[in-house]
């Protein structure tokens, strides 16, 4: 199985920008006058924009998976998790996570490519997190796939660890 396991304690979680206090603004652009970048619920008018974002990333798997219907069923259930990044009216980041049982689960997190490296994933996660706190949930797990290095790294860097002496058990429907 491709599929490394991460999972996360709260409330020892803290971002690698401070503490997860629910940032509506993250760090501004380097370019002057350009937009700043802010952090928002997801919508149910943002799903086309959210599945042209994820849609061609090929690192992370199952993403062809997201559909429009799909997620705005996912938006009417898990709405508190689920965020987007906006830069000047464009989505430049989105996360797609809920609740499974008494655990929080992150499915995807996406930063468009001229985006990265800017604290954008970071920002949508704190927020996640701050909604799975808020809920109740005291621990979340993600999947990455082995070879996706950046986004082991990321998660790594949010504070996150790989799970060891588990397995993971799937079935297709
Ligand atoms: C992984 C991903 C979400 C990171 O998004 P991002 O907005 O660039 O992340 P951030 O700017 O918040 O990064 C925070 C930290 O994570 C680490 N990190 C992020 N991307 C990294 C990379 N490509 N290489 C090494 N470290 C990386 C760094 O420590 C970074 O801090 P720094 O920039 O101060 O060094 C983005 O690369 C992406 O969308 N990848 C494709 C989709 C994917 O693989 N999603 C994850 C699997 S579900």
């Amino acid at each position: 199985m491709e599929a490394a396991r991460f999972s996360v304690e709260a409330p020892a979680t803290s971002s690698p920008r401070g503490p997860v206090t629910v940032p509506t603004l993250v760090r501004a652009p380097a370019v002057p006058g350009a937009h700043r970048i802010e952090v928002r619920a997801m919508r149910d008018s943002d799903i086309p924009a959210v599945l042209a974002l994820v849609r061609p990333i090929s690192e992370a798997a199952f993403l062809e998976w997201e559909d429009a219907p799909l997620l705005r069923r996912h938006l009417a259930t898990n709405g508190p998790f689920t965020f987007v990044a906006e830069c000047g009216g464009a989505l430049v980041g989105a996360i797609i996570a809920g609740s499974v049982g008494v655990r929080g689960t992150i499915s995807h997190v996406a930063t468009a490519p001229a985006y990265r490296r800017r604290g954008v994933a970071s920002a949508l996660v704190c927020q996640t997190i701050a909604g799975f706190r808020a809920y109740g949930l005291r621990r979340i797990f993600l999947f990455t796939q082995d070879r996706n290095g950046p986004a082991r790294r990321f998660w790594a860097r949010c504070g996150f660890a790989e799970t060891s002496a588990e397995s993971t058990w799937e079935t297709d429907l």
